[in-house]
């Protein structure tokens, strides 16, 4: 089997293209991605010379059918997005570009080239948000409340109708919050690990009760390898954790866990428009697939925790470049969160 694994030099991307490696000893990848700001070669340092991995730069908006099947591609694995909230509130002319214009220029490829399947990494963000109680199930309307989500559900809407007009042989996976190794620091979990190690604020939007279900991403991984081999066209899998944390609780786990420096937590104005509880029912992909998370939330922070002060390297080279306006942008100037008062 040959996967065109889109996005794989980012965080989730580069998680799955080892996994895949490591559990399907005959399957080859070819890696499509872009590198921008969030895509690294240095993510997947340890298997680039793998002769079952390819890496391709390019941008899945100028995919071409002849490209995937000349390559003999199988499986279509779309993972490559503009993936920040934060930064689709700032500007969300990319996020629209890729994450629509771009699912649209891949679907088109994989429907020329006859590909056998087509997996579209989507979101929980979907289906906007949750009161105090309350699952999000495949049936939940969508409902997107940020430029990111609403391009995200613009790219599930395309999938669905390729696979109701053309018969495509699509499929949508929605996971929630992800965490674990290679996760770019702009997002809460590597943010508040790296500058807990720095010995820096740790900044919280708004009251911090906001709820996230939190997923360690090798049990996200397991997820879409059981929706690849066993997934049904034309379906919809929600993926989740079972694992729901208000922000605030997350912030005091770690600063228990990292204890060595004093890092303190910083309340910040809050995000605009900002999702108050994301919670994910899996009861579909758990009875009709056989999936199950295998990490609880103690052992995922743990791990992550050891893997970003193993890695320090790898986090500081990021913090030093563009990030750096980045961090100045959302957190000095306030761009993204809402006005004072
Ligand atoms: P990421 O930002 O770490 O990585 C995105 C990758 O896509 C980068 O390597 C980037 O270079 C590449 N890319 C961007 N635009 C591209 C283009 N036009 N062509 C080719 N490559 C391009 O993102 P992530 O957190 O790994 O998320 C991966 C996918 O999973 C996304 O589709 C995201 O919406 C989805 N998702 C993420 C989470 C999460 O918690 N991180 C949860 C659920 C779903
Ligand atoms: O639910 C899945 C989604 O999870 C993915 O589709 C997105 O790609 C991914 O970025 C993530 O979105 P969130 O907005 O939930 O994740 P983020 O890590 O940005 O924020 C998690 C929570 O922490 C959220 O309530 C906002 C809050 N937060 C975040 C940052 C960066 C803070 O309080 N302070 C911060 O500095």
């Amino acid at each position: 089997m040959i996967l065109l694994i889109t996005g794989g030099a980012g965080f989730i991307g580069s998680n799955f293209i080892r996994y895949i490696l490591k559990h399907h000893r005959n399957y080859k990848v070819i890696n499509l991605d872009k590198l921008t700001y969030a895509g690294n070669l240095e993510n997947l340092r340890d298997i680039e010379k793998n002769k079952r991995y390819r890496f391709v730069k390019g941008d899945i908006l100028k995919t071409k059918g002849e490209w995937l099947k000349a390559k003999g591609v199988d499986a279509v694995i779309n993972f490559a997005a503009e993936s920040h909230v934060d930064r689709s509130i700032i500007d969300s002319a990319d996020f629209i570009q890729t994450n629509v214009v771009g699912t649209q220029a891949l679907l088109e490829a994989s429907r020329e080239a006859k590909i056998k399947r087509y997996i579209q990494i989507s979101t929980d963000e979907v289906y906007g948000s949750l009161g105090r109680s309350g699952y999000f199930t495949e049936k939940t309307p969508l409902s997107p409340n940020s430029p990111y989500s609403a391009s995200k559900a613009g790219g599930d809407l395309l999938v669905r109708a390729y696979c109701h007009t053309h018969k495509f042989p699509g499929i949508i996976a929605r996971c929630s919050n992800n965490y674990g190794p290679y996760q770019f620091p702009e997002k809460f979990i590597p943010l508040l690990i790296t500058n807990a190690l720095e010995g820096k604020q740790l900044p919280v939007y708004g009251d911090g009760l906001n709820v996230r279900d939190w997923i360690y991403v090798d049990d996200h991984c397991s997820a879409i390898d059981a929706i690849l081999h066993k997934g049904k066209i034309g379906e919809v899998y929600n993926i989740g954790g079972n694992s729901e944390k208000k922000n605030i609780d997350v912030v005091k786990k770690i600063i228990a866990l990292i204890s060595h420096r004093s890092p303190i937590i910083k309340f910040v104005q809050d995000r605009k428009g900002h999702d108050r509880r994301y919670a994910i029912d899996s009861t579909k992909i758990r009875k009709e697939l056989g999936w199950k998370p295998e990490y609880d939330f103690e052992k995922g922070l743990d791990a992550t925790i050891d893997w970003y002060i193993k890695n320090k390297n790898w986090w500081k080279r990021i913090k030093k470049g563009e990030y750096k306006k980045y961090y100045k942008k959302m957190y000095e100037e306030g761009k993204g969160q809402k006005a004072n008062g």
